[in-house]
């Protein structure tokens, strides 16, 4: 990084791990609201992997004339501030950049959001564990938003892929929403998923009350439902068609600063999972994404740009 650029991690043509590239682009200045951070740490997600396959440029969702930045999660620290701006510098944060048509991205050494968008990370929590929350902590949160409260006649929650980054959020926060939860994983998970105090199955028969389905199994989830019951998805725009009576949603996640917060003390606190599976430098990004896509990875791969 030189006073006048910084170092990220971009594809420009996508094609699979092998096209990530890393380059150096101009510093930006913060405007009104925004801050400029200098990323410690950035996780690598199932999303990523989409983007550098090109799955969500074939969706028409990516339309970049140059390059497409990687990554959705950071923590850092605060280097700079805009007008209107209540964080100083040096403080500690992170944050969600969402949407998928961007040219620029958290695998990067510096990036500039809006201060709305970050959250502070407390006393307690290092910064590789607080960039794995902002992603998948955030929409485990707006998916038991988007199910409410459970019906009066009913809260057994289904949680499919519940030993995945965003099944782990949902064992740990939908008790308090009022679900009585269950977890179905791979055999292996039994312990990881009863270990948040939620029910483990291996195997599920159809009867929940409701389903969030962040193995993303759609419609294979959507037959577990009860008539009239619920379903939450991760496939915004391919959600399964609704039938039976079901309320069928499904998550597009926002950044959301206060709810980061609250995330990321309980985090702190070690009431929900921080799960690490390996810290790798900004140019190991391909081997980072070639890693997940093998499956059966439990934690994050965490750039360290
Ligand atoms: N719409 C949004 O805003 C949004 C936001 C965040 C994430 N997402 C999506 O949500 C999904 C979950 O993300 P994540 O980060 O939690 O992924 P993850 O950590 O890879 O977890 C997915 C879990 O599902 C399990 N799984 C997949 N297929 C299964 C099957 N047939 N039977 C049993 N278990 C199965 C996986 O097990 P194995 O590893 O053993 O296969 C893994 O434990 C992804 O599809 C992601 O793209 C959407």
């Amino acid at each position: 990084m030189s006073d006048s650029t910084f170092r990220t991690a971009v594809v420009r043509t996508p094609g699979g791990p092998e096209s990530i590239e890393v380059i150096e682009v101009p510093v930006v200045e913060p405007g009104p609201g925004e801050i400029r951070v200098r990323i410690a740490a950035a996780s690598v997600n199932p999303v990523d992997l989409g983007v550098a396959e090109g799955f969500f440029h074939g969706m028409g969702l990516i339309n970049q004339p140059e390059r497409t930045g990687l990554g959705w999660d950071f923590a850092g620290t605060v280097v700079a501030t805009g007008p209107g701006v209540d964080l100083a510098v040096g403080t500690e944060v992170a944050g969600l950049v969402a949407g998928f048509d961007r040219d620029f991205g958290t695998y990067a050494e510096l990036i500039v959001v809006p201060a709305a968008d970050v959250a502070v990370v407390p006393d307690g929590l290092d910064l590789i564990e607080a960039a794995t929350v902002p992603l998948n902590g955030l929409t485990a949160a707006q998916i038991l938003d988007l199910l409410g409260s459970p019906a009066a006649d009913g809260n057994r929650l289904l949680v499919t892929g519940a030993a995945g980054a965003v099944g782990g959020y949902l064992l740990s926060l939908a008790s308090d929403r009022g679900w009585r939860v269950t977890g179905l994983a791979r055999a292996d998970d039994e312990e990881f998923v009863r270990g948040l105090g939620a029910d483990f199955i291996g195997h599920a028969e159809p009867g929940w009350d409701a389903v969030a389905d962040a193995a993303a199994l759609q419609e294979r989830s959507l037959a577990l439902v009860r008539d009239g019951g619920a379903f939450v998805g991760v496939r915004p725009g391919s959600e399964p068609a609704v039938e039976r009576g079901i309320t069928v949603a499904a998550v597009s996640v926002h950044a959301d600063g206060p709810q980061l917060g609250q995330l990321l003390a309980r985090t702190a606190a070690g009431e929900l999972p921080a799960r690490v599976q390996a810290v790798l430098r900004l140019d190991q990004a391909a081997d980072a994404h070639r890693a997940v896509a093998k499956g059966g990875v439990r934690g994050r791969y965490v750039l360290r740009p």
